[in-house]
């Protein structure tokens, strides 16, 4: 039977394996040679090089082996005796030796070159490239953010993965949901904040941050600009009292070191967000408990056992550590600050964050609408520096772009307003959430609103002295300021 002489590859499946194989095998040197020579990482030519042209080369050769068991079998069918279970070797003949030697040669080339490409396609699904762009629409705000903030060079991983296998894994399966997502374009708009399974700070922040770090009172000066013609400037200095450390080293106070180190907080919120707080509970050092209940909620204990509680870590006051989406208020004061925005022009301020605050469907309609209404604002109402100014009113309308471009992103409905800063208390509720003077513990403590528990102010001469509000309120401790400071354009 002359085609049991045959060697086994010759069938029609194998055959067709081997050619996927070899197709796939040029194709992955040439991409991994050009995604080599790029300069940038590309999300697509990455996944093309080291995922997908792998996989193909890995289909083609289990193809062949296919081929050759059917064909095998077929053989064994037609005439058993003429298959013997194993090949027979005979090493002293030449053309089997370096048959032997060849495919010996192959197998290590191929599991060392399978080897890399995992660790490679491991290693290219941990790039910031793969997270924030290879989903581009859905990441751009939080991508662009998180390039322009304190952390721009701390990987997308270091805070969402972290080291150790289990988060790995759990992170690679609500991937896969995500891509899927993403494909059939099911993904929600915004991605909802808090992050539902964000790993513990103590895994993450706490890797790279020592929490027993003692920081002190931080001076940290705040540049305001009214809403008034001059865009008068204001500046409130104030010493945060950060604090922390740890009882060991004996440097302990302030912000840091009641809440975390030495203390155990947990609270319930009623609400996703958990800007509504009705229960918080302090177990300190020695085991003491204490529970602290807001006055102002209607909620039964039951119910509130019932709530979803959480121990507090970094991240509860620090939501915004990198995906930070500033407010145009508070953008529009950094600006006239650096000189980008020109305060020479009268209601620089208040015509700044007009446009910037106005709600837009798509982001290159609201380039347009910011240029015209902003400049036509000149036109019509003071043609004068309309004519003296123009270059100026151009220059202000470009950094006014800029900022929208990177705080407001109306495709995916995401600004200051969907995810709130949880550090401060001026546009959001923030610290007030629970500082409020109205969280009652049984024996009468109430968690405090004092304006200086958490800093003083300092004045002119740099003694401290006390918040003067420009509009005359009254005792502030009896506002929440972000009822009237919105973030958005204020009236006088
Ligand atoms: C410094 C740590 C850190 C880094 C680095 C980081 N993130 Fe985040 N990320 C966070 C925190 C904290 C949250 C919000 C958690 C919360 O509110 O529960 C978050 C939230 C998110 C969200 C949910 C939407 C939102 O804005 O809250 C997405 C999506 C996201 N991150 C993607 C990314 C991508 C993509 C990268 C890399 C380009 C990245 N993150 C880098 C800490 C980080
Ligand atoms: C991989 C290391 C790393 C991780 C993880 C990390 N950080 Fe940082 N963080 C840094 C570095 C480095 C800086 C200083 C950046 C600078 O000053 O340019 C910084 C700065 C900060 C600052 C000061 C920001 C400012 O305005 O200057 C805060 C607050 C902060 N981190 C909080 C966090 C929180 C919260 C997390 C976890 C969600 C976290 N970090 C995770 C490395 C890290
Ligand atoms: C009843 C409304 C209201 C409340 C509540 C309020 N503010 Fe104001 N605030 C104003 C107004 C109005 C201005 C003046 C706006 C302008 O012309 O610039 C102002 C101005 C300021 C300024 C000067 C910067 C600027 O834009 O002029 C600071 C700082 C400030 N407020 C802080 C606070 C703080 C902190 C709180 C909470 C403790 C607070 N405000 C509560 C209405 C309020
Ligand atoms: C109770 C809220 C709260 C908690 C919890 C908290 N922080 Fe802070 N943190 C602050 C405030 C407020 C500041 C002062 C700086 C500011 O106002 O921006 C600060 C400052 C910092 C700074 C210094 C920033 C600078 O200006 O140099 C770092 C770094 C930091 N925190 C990291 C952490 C880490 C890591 C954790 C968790 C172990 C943590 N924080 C927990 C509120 C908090
Ligand atoms: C989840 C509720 C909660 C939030 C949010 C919160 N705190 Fe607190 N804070 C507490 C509790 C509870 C205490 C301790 C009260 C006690 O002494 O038993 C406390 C105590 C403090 C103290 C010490 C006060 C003292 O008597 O010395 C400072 C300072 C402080 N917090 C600052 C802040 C700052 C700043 C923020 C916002 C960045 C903030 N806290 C947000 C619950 C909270
Ligand atoms: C629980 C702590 C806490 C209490 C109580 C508190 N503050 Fe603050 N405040 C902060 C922190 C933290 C910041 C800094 C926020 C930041 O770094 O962006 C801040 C910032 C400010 C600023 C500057 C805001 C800005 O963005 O320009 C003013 C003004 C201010 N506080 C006034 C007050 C007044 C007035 C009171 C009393 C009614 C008060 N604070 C009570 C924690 C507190």
């Amino acid at each position: 039977m002359p085609h049991n002489n045959k060697h086994l590859g010759r069938n029609p499946i194998s055959l067709a394996g081997a050619l996927i194989a070899f197709v796939a095998l040029m194709n992955t040197i040439f991409l991994i040679y050009i995604d080599a020579r790029a300069s940038h990482a590309n999300p697509y030519l990455g996944i093309l090089a080291w995922i997908v042209a792998p996989a193909i080369l890995s289909l083609g050769l289990a193809v062949y082996i296919a081929g050759l068991l059917i064909e095998r079998r077929r053989r064994h069918r037609h005439a058993p005796e003429m298959v013997r279970p194993y090949p027979s070797l005979d090493l002293n003949v030449r053309r089997t030796r370096f048959i032997v030697t060849a495919v010996f040669a192959g197998v290590i080339c191929f599991v060392t070159a399978s080897v890399i490409g995992s660790y490679q396609a491991f290693h290219y699904t941990e790039t910031d490239a793969f997270c924030g762009t290879l989903c581009h629409q859905i990441m751009i705000p939080e991508y662009t953010a998180y390039k322009l903030s304190p952390h721009a060079r701390v990987g997308c991983v270091g805070c969402h993965v972290g080291a150790g296998a289990t988060w790995y894994v759990r992170s690679k399966l609500s991937g896969s949901y995500q891509v899927y997502a993403a494909l059939a374009n099911k993904y929600p708009r915004p991605i909802p904040s808090p992050v539902e399974n964000l790993r513990p700070a103590q895994q993450t922040c706490e890797q790279c941050h020592w929490p027993e770090k003692f920081f002190g009172a931080q001076l940290k000066v705040f540049n305001h600009y009214q809403y008034d013609e001059q865009s008068t400037p204001r500046e409130v200095r104030l010493l945060i009292k950060t604090g922390g450390g740890s009882p060991s080293s004996g440097m302990t106070s302030g912000i840091h070191w009641h809440m975390n180190i030495s203390n155990e907080i947990t609270y319930a919120a009623t609400d996703w967000q958990r800007q509504d707080i009705p229960w918080i509970q302090v177990k300190d050092r020695s085991g003491k408990v204490t529970e602290y209940r807001s006055e102002g909620s209607k909620l039964t204990p039951a119910q509130i056992a019932a709530l979803p509680h959480r121990r507090m870590d970094c991240v509860d006051c620090h939501n915004r550590p990198t995906h930070i989406y500033l407010s145009p208020d508070r953008s529009v004061d950094r600006a006239l600050l650096a000189g980008t925005i020109d305060r020479s022009l009268p209601f620089a301020k208040q015509q700044s964050v007009t446009v910037l605050s106005k709600d837009y469907k798509s982001t290159p309609q609201a380039m347009q609408a910011i240029a015209n209404d902003f400049t036509a604002y000149y036109r019509t109402n003071q043609p004068a520096v309309f004519a003296a100014k123009k270059a100026s009113i151009d220059r202000s309308v470009t950094t006014l772009k800029q900022i929208f471009g990177n705080t407001r992103f109306p495709e995916m409905n995401v600004d200051w307003r969907t995810h709130r800063d949880n550090v401060g208390h001026l546009y959001t509720l923030g610290c007030f959430r629970c500082h409020d003077d109205q969280h009652v513990s049984a024996d009468g403590k109430r968690i405090s609103k004092e304006c200086t528990v958490c800093h003083t102010v300092l004045g002119e001469s740099g003694a401290t002295a006390e918040f003067q509000h420009p509009v005359e309120l009254g005792d502030l401790r009896n506002f929440n300021c972000a009822d009237c400071h919105s973030g958005g354009v204020m009236s006088q």
